[in-house]
């Protein structure tokens, strides 16, 4: 057994622990603060509350307002140069995945300029300077972003969904507060939590697996089975939402000690040319689909680990077939069965185009899969999940 277990990021997690915003020790005496474009952090008063803890201690902060759900290079490089203008030596993501990604990848651009983003992520350039402190505040239950180094940026030019991480973009701190995540409409819940869930089932299924990353993914996926579907019911419901939340960064801490698989590729590559996707909805639509062939290729490679899972999620776990019953189930119990990729646009026909750029923009995850899946499985794959 050979591994690296690495999970720098402190996370301070509960209800009501936004508020040690006020006196936690910071990394810097001006935040860069990135939200997304869609107001939520101003109306829902996230933002004014931020600036005013930060205030109380002592700390200047700026904001950049502009980034898209499906964060684009061209944001990360004018919160850059916003962050190089104002002087700002740390970044804060404030939001979801999208907001958190982005402070990532401005934190590296800051002191980075002389190459574009992505060269870095391409391997084209080093990266030679500093990145800047980075601290995640989640408002949302799916990415796990905050325990992880990952972040997903899209070129609009190639039309490629690329992740890229190092370890200097592991956030320093994470306040992870259930509290925050309590204004999320019932479809979003649904959407990001099941992002959560198969990045505990794609970590679990990886070739990169390993002992830890195993303990936490099996703890996400029970958590996400016993408490989403209540989540997704009576979002109030705070106790619910506290299980989802650690269940999603239990996920991310999945993502930092093993990996995700290609199912995660797929989906990048549908968001990638139907932006309105939300990413969660596509890895939905794919799941069934992905797993079955999976199993079908090589069921005795796989069947403990989709027993495991079954389990985890309620059932006997007496056969692998009902880890993809246990999908089903909690898709229906969500209130997704009837999810159709259609509707935002993907049509059977896009299946080839979106299997080659799968390959082509996230083709090393295929090599974590427990199984091998040529381009010709992906077609098959997207063609199913397709109506
Ligand atoms: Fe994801």
């Amino acid at each position: 057994m050979q591994f690296n277990c690495y999970m720098p990021t402190k996370v301070i997690f509960g209800a009501g622990r936004l508020g040690e915003l006020a006196n936690l020790e910071m990394p810097g005496k001006k935040a860069l603060i990135l939200i997304t474009c869609g107001n939520s952090m101003r109306r829902l008063g996230y933002l004014n509350r931020v600036q005013e803890l930060l205030s109380v201690n002592g700390i200047d902060s700026v904001v950049f307002g502009k980034i898209l759900p499906n964060p684009i290079e061209q944001h990360v490089l004018e919160a850059a140069s916003l962050a190089r203008k104002e002087k700002c030596d740390f970044i804060i993501g404030l939001g979801g995945g999208s907001a958190i990604d982005s402070a990532k990848a401005t934190a590296i651009m800051v002191n980075n300029g002389e190459h574009t983003y992505w060269d870095y992520i391409k391997g084209k350039a080093e990266i030679k300077n500093k990145v800047l402190p980075i601290i995640a505040i989640p408002t949302t239950a799916g990415t796990g972003t905050e325990t992880d180094p990952w972040t997903v940026i899209t070129n609009t030019n190639t039309n490629e969904k690329i992740g890229f991480g190092c370890d200097q973009t592991f956030p320093l701190f994470s306040i992870v507060d259930p509290e925050l995540t309590l204004s999320v409409p019932a479809p979003f819940t649904a959407y990001q939590g099941m992002d959560a869930l198969f990045h505990a089932v794609e970590g679990y299924l990886s070739l990169k697996a390993q002992p830890i990353s195993d303990l936490f993914a099996l703890d996400s996926i029970l958590r996400i089975a016993t408490f989403l579907p209540k989540a997704v019911q009576n979002g109030a419901d705070l106790q619910a939402r506290e299980q989802v939340l650690w269940a999603s960064t239990q996920g991310g801490i999945v993502e930092s000690l093993s990996s995700c698989i290609s199912e995660h590729s797929l989906e990048h590559a549908l968001s990638a040319f139907f932006p309105e996707l939300p990413h969660g909805a596509g890895l939905v639509a794919l799941s069934v689909p992905y797993f079955s062939k999976i199993l079908e290729l090589n069921r005795d490679r796989v069947a403990k680990r989709y027993m495991n899972m079954a389990k985890a999620m309620g059932e006997p776990g007496a056969n692998p077939e009902e880890f993809i019953v246990a999908i089903q189930k909690i898709i229906k119990s969500i209130g997704l069965s009837n999810l159709a990729l259609s509707a935002w646009g993907v049509s059977r026909d896009d299946a080839e185009k979106l299997a080659e750029n799968s390959f082509l923009a996230m083709g090393g995850l295929y090599n974590m899969d427990p199984v091998r899946l040529t381009k010709q499985d992906a077609i098959e794959i997207l063609k199913a999940a397709i109506f």
